[in-house]
């Protein structure tokens, strides 16, 4: 008896090695994708030109790009389109918060900040500019309008398109 309990504790501990521990929190975001999103956003169907399919949830930061789209729409309430079965809010605001939080987490492990995009200056740099290269003091107050402020900086480089009204 001693031995068979002796096998079968090193079977469970093989089984045990063996299996990946499931990360409750994707699993969860997967169930949420799989009820509400996966009937059009597949690799067949593709609405949107998006698919699921090709995101691995358990490596948010392998793919970016279509999770900031997931969350622009659903930060915007777009998606499941008007009508059709959608999570209640709370499992909504569970399921945004959980992908922000596993995408900073990933870009703080791995940052990758990219290529900075042009932009244009600022009053300051403006400023700054027209005195380092032509030694001159313009008030750029009265010539140029007031910038815009985006998250507190008056110099990031953004589409227009984007830019919330
Ligand atoms: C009934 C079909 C349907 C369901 C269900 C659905 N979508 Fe969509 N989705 C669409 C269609 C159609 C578009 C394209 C609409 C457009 O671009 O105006 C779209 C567009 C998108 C896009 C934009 C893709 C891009 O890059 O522009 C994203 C992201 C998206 N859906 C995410 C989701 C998520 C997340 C869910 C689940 C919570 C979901 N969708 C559920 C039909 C669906």
């Amino acid at each position: 008896m001693r031995g068979l309990g002796a096998v079968a504790l090193i079977l469970l501990g093989a089984l045990r090695a063996q299996t990946p521990v499931p990360d409750p929190v994707v699993a969860s975001q997967q169930a949420l994708v799989q009820r509400y999103c996966i009937g059009c956003h597949n690799n067949k169907l593709k609405s949107g030109s998006f698919s699921w399919e090709r995101v691995d949830l358990a490596h948010p930061a392998g793919h970016a790009e279509d999770l900031e789209n997931v969350l622009r729409m659903l930060h915007a309430g777009m998606m499941p389109p008007p009508g059709l079965p959608r999570p209640d809010p709370a499992a909504m605001k569970n399921f945004i918060s959980s992908l922000e939080t596993r995408i900073d987490e990933a870009a703080a492990r791995d940052p990758e900040p990219g290529n900075p995009r042009l932009h244009r200056l600022n009053r300051s740099e403006y400023r700054n500019s027209i005195r380092d290269l032509l030694g001159l003091n313009v008030d750029v107050a009265s010539l140029l309008p007031p910038d815009d402020m985006s998250h507190g900086f008056d110099n990031m480089s953004e589409f227009c398109a984007s830019r919330p009204r």
